[in-house]
């Protein structure tokens, strides 16, 4: 017992999936984004999301407070974020908005109900398919999910940086969060991740989150949705702040663009 013990324990107090939704979403930004493409798209503004993977549901809550309309269906495996998100993001919204989000427990390739003007899955989850066959399963699932006017949306990251082991920390004044590409492996491409969080009492909260991903470029994404029966698809990239040479988080439609070792990129697809 004694000092030590009682001075490093804001790892153990903390909760992970609210320093998650603190580090790594903006879902605001998320919702302007999808409903800037939608209407760009099909000149009607879009109602309904389905948020595959949806963890804790914080797009979900985002797309329902956005308009009086907008209905959200989030899907998830996982009981452990959904029951945080159900306590945590969904009960902060005023009754009338929460009505809207209807959550399912159950897997992304089995879940069904009314379809949607737009599918998500954001942060990269469908990185955890790692073989072209079960990547285009998904992607068909995904589009039966669709209206006939409805866009799958998908984020992906790369550049150099992502093929290789690395740290990185971000302060967010009262916790550090720490992405750890832990091993790339370069004949299967695949990446092993975590996300730790480190406080001022020199205390971690280590591998809250762990990912076993592998690597999609965007071409092979762009093929694939197109086996998988998609339209078209459509690359969303981000601008660049001068002064920070780091990203601005504005995405616009590119056919192409310059190298960059570490970037975040959108792709849209359309049913
Ligand atoms: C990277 S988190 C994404 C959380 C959130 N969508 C976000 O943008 O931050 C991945 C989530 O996918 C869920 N998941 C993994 N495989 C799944 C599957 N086959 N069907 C549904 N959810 C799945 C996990 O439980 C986890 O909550």
């Amino acid at each position: 017992m004694g000092r030590k013990k009682k001075s490093r324990n804001e790892a153990r107090r903390a909760d992970k999936y609210a320093l998650y939704q603190r580090a790594v979403q903006v879902p605001e930004s998320d919702v302007s984004f999808l409903r800037r493409i939608f209407k760009r798209r099909f000149g009607r503004p879009a109602r309904s999301l389905r948020e595959d993977f949806c963890g804790t549901a914080a797009l979900c809550c985002s797309w329902v407070e956005a308009h009086s309309k907008n209905l959200a269906f989030g899907v998830d495996l996982d009981p452990e974020p959904l029951n945080w998100g159900r306590e945590n993001n969904l009960e902060l919204l005023r009754k009338k908005d929460e009505r809207r989000v209807e959550l399912f427990e159950g897997d992304v390739l089995e879940v069904s109900h009314e379809k949607v003007d737009v599918t998500v899955a954001f942060n990269f989850s469908f990185f955890l398919f790692k073989t072209r066959p079960e990547l285009v399963r998904y992607f068909r699932k995904a589009r039966t999910t669709l209206k006939d006017e409805g866009l799958f949306v998908l984020d992906v990251f790369g550049g150099s940086e992502a093929y290789r082991a690395m740290e990185e920390t971000t302060d967010h004044g009262d916790f550090t969060y720490c992405w750890e590409q832990a091993r790339y492996e370069p004949i299967s491409n695949e990446l092993l991740c975590h996300i730790h969080f480190e406080f001022a009492d020199g205390s971690r909260l280590k591998k809250a989150f762990t990912y076993d991903w592998r690597l999609w470029s965007i071409r092979e994404l762009r093929e694939l949705l197109t086996e998988a029966g998609f339209s078209k698809t459509e690359v969303y990239w981000e601008g660049t702040d001068t002064s920070t040479w780091e990203g601005n988080g504005v995405f616009t439609h590119r056919k192409s663009a310059d190298d960059d070792p570490a970037f975040v990129a959108y792709i849209a697809a359309v049913r």
